[in-house]
């Protein structure tokens, strides 16, 4: 639908079919909450909500972008870019910035854009037009697609172009996803391994409707208490810091950053242990983990808030439900909860009217299939 948007818009404007079409899947982590910029695991699946490009290489530097869900274009040099205030076109251009910074020599391109992964809920659609863009170089540049360093490359896009101080895992699980798995990430050495979900169980994602400002200056606020602890260990990363090691050291710290690293170092283990649950198909461990990182994110890194806590109760109270939490970043958006298959249609119900009645909010439900990460199609013209 999204693919056929993007390729008639392209087909309007210039009376012939895109050479390209490419695309990248928005995120949802099931466990393994800030710990990738501790190095440590991260498990979330990309999602069948993309970011789409239909587009033609130019035959100068110039990149021009036309937003269909903006309805507004973006239009640079690759041989000077610079900041706008187009927010959407930041991204674009940070890619293709942090590409060259990267010795990759690029080639313009014209192109019309298109998502569906929703904006401001915590399901990565910054990473997705990320590497929808890096796919969309790399296709009409001709370089190698390699998603792990292409992860990286958006990762210091969003970091130093954008300015958001964000970890590894959303880029790579969008560069790297594997359809009806999920994928455990190792934040230290980029290895991954995917795992299918126990047996006819949903990862159902629920939208709490909130979405907070500040989440930036509170998630660097939580980078910067993270590494006083890692100092305090003397390690790189709270990654190397033992569960025993910090039971019995951890009295010297100051006891808001203790409680932070308290939560990365045990969600690092439940991450793994979550791992374990998955290859054992048993979605009652893996609920259990997942509650278990809601209570460490709410009380020991406090990045939740009352309608994500409000969201979470309200789907841990209905039948089928094996485990809910709160996922992505905090302070709003989205919650997920690990659901008997046949019951999904009850549960999604029940859920929607005990959170209206409990916050007078309507919460949006995604029902989240495990796709592949970015791609790159070369379309047909129709006969
Ligand atoms: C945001 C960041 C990620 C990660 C999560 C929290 O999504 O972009 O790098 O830190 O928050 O797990």
């Amino acid at each position: 639908m999204l693919k056929d948007n993007v390729i008639n818009a392209f087909n309007l404007q210039f009376g012939t079919y895109p050479e390209f079409v490419v695309r990248a899947p928005g995120r949802v982590n099931l466990i393994g909450e800030h710990t990738d910029y501790n190095d440590g695991f991260v498990f979330p699946m990309a999602i069948d909500r993309a970011v789409w490009i239909a587009l033609k290489p130019s035959d100068s530097q110039i990149v021009s972008v036309h937003s269909l869900d903006f309805a507004e274009s973006i239009r640079f040099n690759l041989d000077s870019i610079e900041h706008t205030d187009k927010k959407w076109g930041e991204y674009i251009k940070g890619v293709a910035w942090s590409l060259m910074q990267n010795g990759y020599p690029l080639r313009g391109w014209e192109g019309f854009v298109s998502g569906d992964v929703p904006l401001g809920a915590g399901l990565s659609s910054s990473a997705a037009l990320e590497l929808a863009t890096a796919r969309a170089f790399s296709a009409v540049s001709r370089f190698p697609w390699n998603p792990s360093q292409m992860a990286q490359i958006c990762q210091a896009a969003e970091n130093q172009w954008v300015g958001v101080n964000c970890g590894i895992m959303d880029q790579l699980i969008s560069a790297v996803g594997i359809k009806d798995h999920a994928v455990l990430i190792d934040c230290r050495s980029l290895e991954f391994q995917p795992f299918p979900l126990p047996p006819d169980t949903t990862i159902v994602v629920l939208d709490t409707s909130t979405r907070r400002g500040l989440v930036d200056s509170a998630y660097n606020e939580r980078r910067q208490q993270c590494e006083t602890a890692a100092d305090f260990f003397g390690v790189g990363a709270l990654r190397d810091v033992t569960l025993q090691n910090f039971e019995q050291n951890a009295g010297g710290l100051d006891p808001v950053v203790q409680r932070r690293a308290r939560h990365i170092i045990t969600e690092n283990i439940r991450t793994v242990n979550a791992s374990e649950a998955m290859k054992a198909g048993n979605p009652q461990v893996l609920g259990e983990l997942m509650n278990q990182s809601h209570e460490s994110l709410k009380n020991d890194f406090e990045v939740s808030s009352a309608a994500l806590n409000d969201i979470v109760n309200s789907a841990r109270k209905q039948p089928g439900c094996y485990g809910s939490r709160m996922t992505g970043a905090g302070f709003g958006g989205c919650a997920i909860a690990l659901v008997q298959t046949p019951v999904v249609e009850e549960f999604t119900q029940s859920v929607c009217s005990d959170y209206h009645q409990t916050t007078g909010l309507t919460p949006i439900v995604y029902l989240c299939q495990a796709s592949d990460g970015a791609s790159l199609e070369k379309t047909t013209e129709p006969e």
